[in-house]
Formats: structure tokens, C-alpha cells, sequence
């Protein structure tokens, strides 16, 4: 039988390696770039890359309100476009004030065609002063079970 371990661990951003808070600041600083005319609400994301480099994110929206931009898509469509592979990690920062913010599913998908199940994905709860509230770690196994990948593909 497959199962997949429900991990969402609750951190202090104290208790993060080196590299965990240079991404955590990472996603903080780029969601002052978010153009969130029309939600309000700002994201941004920061994406490790196989070679430790770190890609940036923030989500964009438009008047048309379907043309989104999510924040962790252009992290990873950044960290493509420098040519890395994989994404080892992932950290999103917002501010919510209900319970733990969690990645959506289409950007949980796209982290999948990157990532694997161990992908470590780091979100931010912030106040609204854009401090640090919350900080939780899980895995892209733990958030996309039974994912839908390339190896699902016939050819
Ligand atoms: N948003 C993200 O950037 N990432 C997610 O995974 C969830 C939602 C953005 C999209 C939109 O601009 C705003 O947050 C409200 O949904
Ligand atoms: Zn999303």
C-alpha cells in the first residue's frame, strides 16, 4: 500500500538552516513586488534551485481578473529560465489571518513537473506589518499525493 505522510510541522524561523531563512527573506522581500491591484492580497515566493541558487517570485494580476500570475509560478518559471532543473525547495510568504496558507493546486502541479515528492515547501505566515507570524515546513509529497507527472505520460 502507498501512503503518504500528512507533514505540516510548525517552525521558528530561529530553528531554520542558513539557506531555509535566505529563502524565507527571499520570498518576503519579493512580495513587496506583487502587483495585486485587484485581490489585495500579496504573495511571493523564492525557489531553491539544484545548484543552491535562488529564484524569485511574486503573484501579478490583471484587469481582465483570470490573466494570474501566482507567485510561486514565476519563481518557478525563473528558476527555468537560468536554466537550472529542480526544484529543491520552495518558500511562500503572504499574510492570511485563517489558518496554515498553503500553495494552491495549479502552482502544487507546476511544482510538481520540477520537483519530487521531497520538494521542501516553506510558507510564511505574516502580520500585518509584514512580520514574521508562522512558519511551516512540508513536502510536495505531503501537499499533491498521487500526483499527475511526466512519468504518468504513455511515451
Ligand atoms: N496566489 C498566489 O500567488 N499563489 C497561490 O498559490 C495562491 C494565490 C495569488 C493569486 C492572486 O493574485 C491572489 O493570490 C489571490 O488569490
Ligand atoms: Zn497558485
Amino acid at each position: 500500500m502507498i501512503t503518504t505522510e500528512l507533514i505540516m510541522e510548525s517552525i521558528k524561523y530561529g530553528d531554520l538552516s542558513e539557506i531555509e531563512q535566505k529563502l524565507v527573506e527571499t520570498a518576503i522581500n519579493s512580495r513587496a513586488q506583487a502587483y495585486a491591484n485587484y485581490s489585495k492580497f500579496k504573495v511571493g515566493a523564492a525557489a531553491l534551485d539544484e545548484n543552491k541558487n535562488i529564484h524569485r517570485g511574486c503573484n501579478i494580476e490583471s484587469a481582465d481578473y483570470t490573466l494570474t500570475t501566482h507567485a510561486e509560478m514565476l519563481a518557478i518559471d525563473n528558476l527555468i529560465l537560468s536554466g537550472a532543473k529542480t526544484l529543491n525547495a520552495i518558500a511562500i510568504a503572504l499574510s492570511s489571518e485563517h489558518g496554515n496558507p498553503t500553495p494552491c493546486g495549479l502552482c502544487r502541479q507546476k511544482m510538481t513537473e520540477f520537483g519530487s515528492e521531497k520538494t521542501q515547501i516553506i510558507c510564511v505566515n505574516l502580520n500585518e506589518r509584514g512580520e514574521i507570524k508562522d512558519v511551516f515546513k512540508t513536502y510536495l509529497g505531503a501537499l499533491l499525493p498521487f500526483a499527475f507527472s511526466k512519468e504518468s505520460l504513455n511515451s
